[in-house]
């Protein structure tokens, strides 16, 4: 198992903590945060700074192959190691084609 120390910065105030969690993801009715892409770079290291916050996440990705799925599955993989943290494989997008 991989050991992943999520530690916020000393700067980061929880008030950052939560704008970013406005900004990227949504807050769900339980408290949870849902945050999309979160196999990606970006949603990655959100949830990781929230989990790190002591919040629960549900990180939603489809883990598409624009790029090496693997990344990925290797961010998952981290971040389902830690307590509160769970996901959903789904694709957002409403588009039609
Ligand atoms: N990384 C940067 O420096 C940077 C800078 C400016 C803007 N952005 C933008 O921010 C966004 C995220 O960037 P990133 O670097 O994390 O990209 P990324 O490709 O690493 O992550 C995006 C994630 O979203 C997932 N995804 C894509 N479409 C989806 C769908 N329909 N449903 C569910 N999941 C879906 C992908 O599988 C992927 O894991 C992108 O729109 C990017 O253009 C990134």
């Amino acid at each position: 198992m991989l050991d992943v120390k999520l530690k916020l910065d000393r700067a980061t105030k929880p008030s950052g903590v939560d704008l970013l969690a406005a900004v990227i993801g949504i807050f769900m009715r339980d408290g949870k945060i849902l945050v999309t892409g979160a196999a990606g770079f970006i949603g990655f290291h959100v949830a990781q700074r929230l989990l790190g916050a002591g919040r629960e996440v549900v990180g939603l990705d489809v883990v598409n192959d624009y790029y090496d799925p693997r990344l990925k599955e290797a961010r998952l993989d981290m971040l389902k190691a830690v307590p509160g943290f769970s996901f959903i494989k789904l694709n957002s997008s409403i588009a039609r084609r």
